[in-house]
Formats: C-alpha cells, structure tokens, sequence
C-alpha cells in the first residue's frame, strides 16, 4: 500500500504540522487499511492562503473556459486510465461491491467532462444583455467565479461526492480546499495526484485529510474561503450554515433525506419489487436518496411483501471485492452499531420485523448486515421518520391518492421520492405534488449529472449537477452604463 501521509497543498505533497496520521480502515475485516495524514487549523490556514494565492494572482480564474475544459478532460482521463485500480480502493476503504464503485469512478470521470463543455460554454454564454426600461443605459450581466471554495464531502460515495463539487468549482475558475471523509479519505488523495499530472496549476486544488472536528471545522470558519459547499449529516449542517454565517459565506448543503416511495397497485410487481429493493439496499444503503419509506396500496401489500421478503434472503452479502456480492459491509463500526439499535429500536416501536437486521452466518469480524425489512411501521415511530442510513426498509400499507400523498410529504426531509403506477397521469400528478427536489417515476435512484439534485425542506440548500451546480461557483455581476449625453440632472441642470 503507497503512503497517504501527506496532504496536497499549493502542488506540493506535504506532512501535516502537527504530523500526526489516523488510520482508515477495511470495514470488511476491520484491519487498518492505511495511515492517512492528520491535517489541523494549521495546514487548513496553509491550503486556503494557497487557494487564496491562486485565485488572486491567477492564471486559473482568467483563462478561458475552453483552456480549463482542457484540464478537465485530462482528469476525466486519468480517472478513466485508473479506473479499476481506483473502484479498488473505494471498495477496501468503504466496503460497496466492486460493481457499484466501478460505477461510481466511470461517473467521476463523466462528471469531470460534463463540467469541461460547460466550461467551454461559458465563454460565449458568460455575457448577457439586459434590458432597462430606461434607454439610456446599457446593462451586461457576466458570470464570475466566486473565489476560493471549501468543499466538505461523506464517506458513502467518496471520489463522485468529490467531483460533483470540484469540477463545477474549477469549471467557474474558482479555486478550492477539499477535506474528505475521515473514514474514507484514499480516493480523494488519488484525485489530487491526477490533478497534478493534469497540469492543473498550483494552489488550484488543495486537498487536506483530517477529523471533522480537526479539519472541517477550520475550514468552514476559514475567513479566507467564500463560498462553502456540503454534503453530509443534518446536525454537521446546520455547525456549517452556523461557521459559515459569522462572514457570510455563500454555503450549498445536502443533506439526509427519508424519501418515500409510493406503490400503486397497478404496479407490476417484480419491477416494484426491484426497484424497492435497489432503492434501499443498494450501497448497503448508505444513500442520501435512499427510498426508505415505502408506501403501498392496500390490493398489492400482502403479495409484495411476501415477495420483498424471498428476494432479499437471496442477496449476496460479502466483501465487495468478491464475485456476485451485492452487499457489503456498513462502513465503520459507528454506522454498524447505529443501524443495530434502529433495528431494535423498530420491533420495541411495534413494527414487525419480516426479515433481516442481523450479522449474517459466517462473517465473523467485518460489518456485514442482512438486510431488513419492517412492516405495517407505526407513522409516529422513529425509524419512520429518522434516517438510518442501512440497509432497512420501512412499509405500510395506504388506501387511497389522498392519504399515500398527506403521508409520503408528511416528513421535515424532502430530498427525493419515487412514485410507481401505470397509470401515467395519475403518476405525473402525484409526482408534481410530492415535496421533494428529486422525483422518480417508475423507479427509484437513476441519477444524471445534467439534472439538478438537491433537496426541499432540512434536505438542504441549493442544487448540485447540470447547470445549477457549476452556478454554485459562479457570482452574476451587472455592469452599468451610461450613453446619454445629457447631463445627470443632480445639481446640473
Ligand atoms: P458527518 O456529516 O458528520 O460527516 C460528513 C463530513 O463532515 C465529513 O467529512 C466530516 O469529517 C465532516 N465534519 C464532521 N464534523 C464537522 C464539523 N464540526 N465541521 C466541519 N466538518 C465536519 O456525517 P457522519 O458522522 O459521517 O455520518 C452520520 C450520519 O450522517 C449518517 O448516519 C447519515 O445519516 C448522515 N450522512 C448523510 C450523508 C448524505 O449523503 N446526505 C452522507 C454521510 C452521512
Ligand atoms: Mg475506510
């Protein structure tokens, strides 16, 4: 294993201040994966005076759009030339199955060139007219990247949840420190190599690794970023909008969500069966937009539960490098321990465990769970309401539009729902009163980097991906002027 004691800072690879490491672990067999080093206010302070630099003094926020797509392009490329060396490591350090990291780098990269034609297309759509009532001026808008970025990011998608903020940020000519998850730090590291090789210039992106409290925290009451974009916990959130509100940083958050997904019973029902399924236990369900709260119509309830039950007995659980697993291990024993209590805590509630929710037979260390399934959950109970953040499943039972919709909407998260019938209209017109940023029909989870993803109500602030996420970057400015000959008319009369 290489050495990831070192952070990136101003195109350097340097040890921490303080020189400490911490160690991130295989959640597959809870042996240390690597030493990673320990950054603190000290090097957080050195990352943004550098950003800082590079932002001022240029080149990178005055190039053209295109000359930075082709920086870009390069990293999309290396992340490509990588890409099962780097879906490797996402699997060791955070524990999915090999397939679903391969996805997750195949779109890294495809993030990585999406935002390079958007940054091309910035240099003719940068300028706008905008039209006075008052003829006597001429007024342009110009989108401007907004300075020097600080990027927090989870553990559950480590490299995509990087790329959905650096490449927007370098897109708009911004500048940035990223600090990933303490539990998953590897891919972000790697990333920082490929930027380098891609000539992306010093001080551009700094990445430093570090504990929340140690590392993020400077970084969100850093005085020198501008704008501060999250994804993670609802309760980290609010410390954030709280740092970042002392000098009013602009601030994009994602964050947890228990979306609904309402099963009409027209549906088919192995599709609704699938799609149930991969809307909460694929990535171990360790998903911000994870369907947890299933709502079916009373005709299909007892059939499609019957059949949740035999699908998920036949999911492969295992280490994620191993051929056929489907679920790998919660990521660390935190998250293990958390999901065991929720299990708990939902038979003490009155919910009726079907199935799972236990260490499956043979996997002796490791934070292997078989995946569970609660029915007929009381509205008021916790694991209702509450993110878990695992592989469990809450359903119950509706009987008409009115109820699954006053149901699904009654929640304080809103970040995605689903809604299956096929019966097109009566889909669309519950899709459009369903509270919520994102909104599948017919399945759940598919996610593009051209649309907008974000969340309504404690889900977040602000959108990521397609346009919305390179405007996170971006200030507007307007630039005024005056074509009349005549005078002000103020005192010259
Ligand atoms: P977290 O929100 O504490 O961690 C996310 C990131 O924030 C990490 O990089 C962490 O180092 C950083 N952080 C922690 N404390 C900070 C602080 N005071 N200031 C600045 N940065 C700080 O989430 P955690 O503890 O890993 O997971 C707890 C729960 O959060 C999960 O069970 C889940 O419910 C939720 N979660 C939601 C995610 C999402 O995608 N919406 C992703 C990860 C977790
Ligand atoms: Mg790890």
């Amino acid at each position: 294993m290489k050495s990831y004691e070192h952070l990136y800072i101003d195109g350097q690879w340097v040890k921490p201040a303080l020189g400490g490491t911490f160690p991130t672990l295989d959640p597959s067999n809870e042996a240390v994966l690597a030493q990673v080093a320990a950054g603190t206010a000290a090097d957080i302070d050195l990352a943004v005076k550098a950003a800082r630099k590079a932002f001022d003094e240029g080149p990178w926020p005055q190039t053209s759009g295109a000359q930075r797509a082709v920086v870009l392009r390069r990293i999309a490329s290396g992340i490509r030339e990588r890409l099962d060396t780097l879906a490797t490591l996402e699997v060791h350090d955070n524990g999915k199955p090999f397939p679903e990291a391969q996805w997750d780098i195949g779109d890294t990269a495809g993030c990585f060139d999406f935002y390079a034609e958007l940054a091309e297309q910035l240099d003719t759509r940068q300028e706008q007219n905008v039209q006075l009532a008052d003829e006597r001026f001429t007024c342009v808008t110009r989108k401007e990247p907004m300075g020097v970025a600080g990027a927090i990011i989870p553990w559950n998608f480590p490299m995509l949840m990087a790329a959905w903020k650096v490449a927007p940020a370098l897109a708009a000519g911004c500048c940035m420190v990223l600090k990933p998850s303490e539990l998953t730090p590897l891919t972000a590291l790697e990333l920082a190599h490929i930027a380098h090789e891609a000539c992306l210039p010093a001080g551009v992106l700094n990445v430093v690794t570090g504990l929340g409290p140690d590392a993020g925290a400077p970084l969100s009451e850093h005085p020198g970023i501008d704008k501060l974009a999250f994804t993670g916990s609802v309760p980290t959130g609010a410390k954030i909008m709280q740092a970042a509100a002392r000098d009013i940083k602009n601030i994009s958050l994602e964050l947890g969500g228990k979306s609904p997904f309402i099963i009409f019973d027209d549906s088919d029902l192995e599709a609704a069966v699938e799609w149930i399924m991969f809307g909460i236990f694929w990535n171990q369900g360790e998903v911000c937009s994870a369907t947890s709260r299933v709502l079916v119509q009373r005709g299909l309830y007892e059939p499609l539960l019957k059949r949740l039950v035999e699908e998920a007995g036949k999911l492969s659980i295992g280490p994620g490098m191993q051929d056929g697993v489907l679920l790998g291990p919660l990521v660390n024993s935190t998250q293990y321990q958390k999901i065991l209590q929720a299990v708990a805590r939902g038979q003490e509630e009155g919910a009726t465990l079907l199935y799972g929710g236990t260490r499956p037979l043979g996997c002796e260390a490791g934070y292997f769970l078989t995946p569970a399934i609660f029915a007929d959950v009381p509205v008021d109970s916790w694991i209702w309401n509450e993110e878990i953040f695992g592989p469990v499943v809450c359903v119950r039972p509706f009987d008409d539009e009115a109820e699954a919709l006053r149901s699904a909407n009654d929640s304080r998260f809103g970040l995605a729902a689903a809604v299956m019938s096929r019966d097109l209209e009566r889909a669309e017109r519950v899709a459009r009163r369903l509270r919520a940023g994102i909104v599948w029909v017919n399945c759940s989870q598919p996610t593009f980097t051209e649309a907008p993803w974000g969340g309504y109500k404690q889900s977040g602030i602000g959108r990521e991906l397609g346009e919305w996420g390179l405007n996170n970057y971006l200030e507007t400015k307007q630039i005024t002027r005056y074509d009349s000959d005549q005078p002000w008319g103020w005192y010259i009369k």
